[in-house]
């Protein structure tokens, strides 16, 4: 499924979610809520599935990663440390013709042009940028507006009072990072992980689901040792090349190679739950998109039927997630802003330091000096205090002590369940003998994503017997996975609904199944969803035969 999908099937494919149960709008009997969208029966499996499996992958199955589950309401103070009440914004202006409210970034895009910012820092709209509604030029000037949504904590609608529906989970992370260390009994490098929902105020939300209000994130924070703690350690910092899977982690890798390392292992989880290589992009951040603290950030894209074609045809995709090296920023922002240390000590680093020669300590001084001084002076530190302070950051590392980096692949789970179902959507034309042609719709989900893993038909439902052999074999599986028991209508109609629903596998418990032909007693007909093609299997291995192709 190489070749993305076209904005026709973009209607078709919102069409069956609301008919199947995927997605449905937020609080539709009244109107609808813009940027807000409800899972169904279907989707709230499909949901499930996949933030089970990254939870498994990111934290469960590594020794190296622990959980967190934090509140969405969380001390403003936080937000104030992180940049986001000074900084997360888009720029917005409104048409005064026609008055509509526009992203300007996106008015521009949308017309092959690019918002730029001027001297100042001011976003100025390019000649010839028009409404896309009315065509007016008559533009209010772009402004920022900040896309975090306000609350009051407490009866007092004042300003002492404001807080924030979080716009990340990441933020908890950074916040929780010494007391997570410590119980989860962690040494740098380790990772904490979160799946939780966020909320961003979108001045136009927009493609369905993909740009909505209130989504779900799935972040994990890997905290690493500076480059500088890792030459003092092991001689040299090895970096990897940007392209392919650098294999298994290992102690004298650098922010670079642990970048390219959790860029890979996430490119994996995609395969490995369906979405092929070639239906995925990459975007490296160019040197001006990057944040001015990160020093990598590589976009995971997907190929969606809104994506748009570059000038050779090609599709980019568009973001399912960022893995970002973010330096040390997020915790020094934390432990300047908290007062609190958000340093670690690492005994490993204080021996070696202790054995290196004077020229190298000298060298390795001197440049996290200039890394720390560079990040406070940006940070609006005043440059004596900022030399001061890096004085004493260059003389804690030389006692084993600094801030660790960090490496963020932040997936956005909504994006991934979008990407998911457009990706699975398939449509076939049947013709009949008598030259009527149908569409049939089946949703190819990896078994591991998909929402119900098996349906259990009886053939008749009139038959106590089959009913009651069909109602056990329901019952055996049931603790094990999500079963779908379905007795109303011709079996092949039966079908259909499953393969329009995603289901990998039903199971038929036919007269066979009771003993008719004696050497088939207690088996079933197992039907496989994308080829239609049936076999028997013994209902005695049937759970362990569904186990290995759904985990
Ligand atoms: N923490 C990164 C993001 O929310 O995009």
């Amino acid at each position: 499924m190489a070749e993305p999908k076209t904005n026709e099937s973009m209607e078709k494919i919102v069409s069956l979610c609301k008919r199947r149960g995927f997605i449905f709008q937020s609080s539709e009997i009244y109107g609808g809520i813009n940027g807000f969208w409800d899972y169904g029966p279907l989707g709230a499996e499909l949901k499930r599935n996949v933030k089970e499996l990254w939870w498994n992958t990111m934290t469960r199955e590594r020794e190296d990663v622990a959980g967190l589950e934090a509140t969405i309401i969380m001390s403003p103070a936080i937000w104030k440390a992180s940049g986001h009440v000074d900084t997360f914004s888009d720029p917005m202006c409104d048409c005064r013709k026609c008055k509509k409210r526009f992203r300007a970034d996106q008015l521009c895009e949308d017309q092959g042009l690019a918002l730029t910012k001027d001297a100042n820092g001011k976003f100025i709209f390019p000649a010839g940028t028009k409404c896309t509604n009315c065509e007016s030029t008559d533009l209010t000037e772009p402004r920022p507006f900040n896309l975090m949504f306000k609350t009051y904590v407490g009866p007092v609608e004042s300003e002492d009072n404001v807080a924030y529906l979080r716009p990340e989970t990441a933020q908890a992370i950074f916040a929780q990072f010494k007391n997570v260390m410590e119980t989860a009994r962690q040494k740098v490098p380790f990772g904490i992980g979160q799946i939780g929902k966020a909320f961003r105020n979108e001045v136009t939300p927009r493609n369905y689901t993909f740009r909505s209000r209130e989504f779900e994130q799935m972040e994990l924070e890997f905290f690493i040792k500076p480059d500088e703690a890792v030459e003092a350690i092991h001689g040299s910092v090895v970096t990897v090349p940007e392209t392919g899977h650098p294999g298994e982690p290992q102690p004298n890798w650098g922010w670079q190679a642990w970048h390219q390392y959790w860029v890979e292992e996430r490119v994996r989880f995609y395969e490995g739950i369906g979405l092929a290589r070639a239906t995925l992009g990459f975007h490296r951040q160019t040197a001006e998109e990057l944040a001015h603290y990160a020093r990598a950030c590589v976009d995971i894209l997907f190929k969606f039927p809104f994506s748009k074609r570059d000038e050779n045809g090609n599709v980019k995709g568009d973001e399912l997630e960022g893995v970002a090296a973010r330096s040390d920023f997020d915790l020094s922002q934390h432990a300047r802003f908290s007062g609190k240390p958000m340093g670690v000590f690492d005994d490993e680093l204080r021996q070696a330091w202790g054995k290196l020669p004077k020229e190298k300590q000298d060298d390795l001084w001197r440049r996290y000096y200039e890394n720390r001084k560079r990040y406070l002076t940006k940070s609006g530190v005043e440059a004596e205090a900022a030399g001061k302070q890096a004085t004493d950051d260059a003389n804690g590392l030389a006692k084993g002590q600094y801030i660790p980096h960090v490496i963020e692949p932040s997936a956005g789970v909504d994006r991934l369940i979008l990407a998911l179902i457009t990706n699975a959507y398939t449509e076939t034309v049947k013709t009949d003998d008598k030259g009527k042609s149908e569409t049939i719709y089946t949703m190819k989900f990896h078994p591991r994503v998909a929402p119900i893993k098996v349906g259990v038909l009886p053939l008749l439902k009139n038959k106590p017997e089959l009913v009651a052999k069909a109602v056990a074999v329901r019952d055996l599986l049931r603790p094990w996975m999500n079963v779908y028991y379905d007795d109303g209508g011709s079996i092949g109609k039966r079908y259909a609904r499953q393969d329009e629903a995603g289901t990998p596998f039903c199971v038929t418990i036919d007269f066979d199944t009771l003993g008719e032909k004696p050497e088939l007693l207690d088996t079933v007909t197992l039907r496989y969803r994308d080829d239609g093609k049936q076999e028997r299997l013994k209902i005695s291995e049937l759970r362990d035969w569904l186990l290995a192709r759904i985990r």
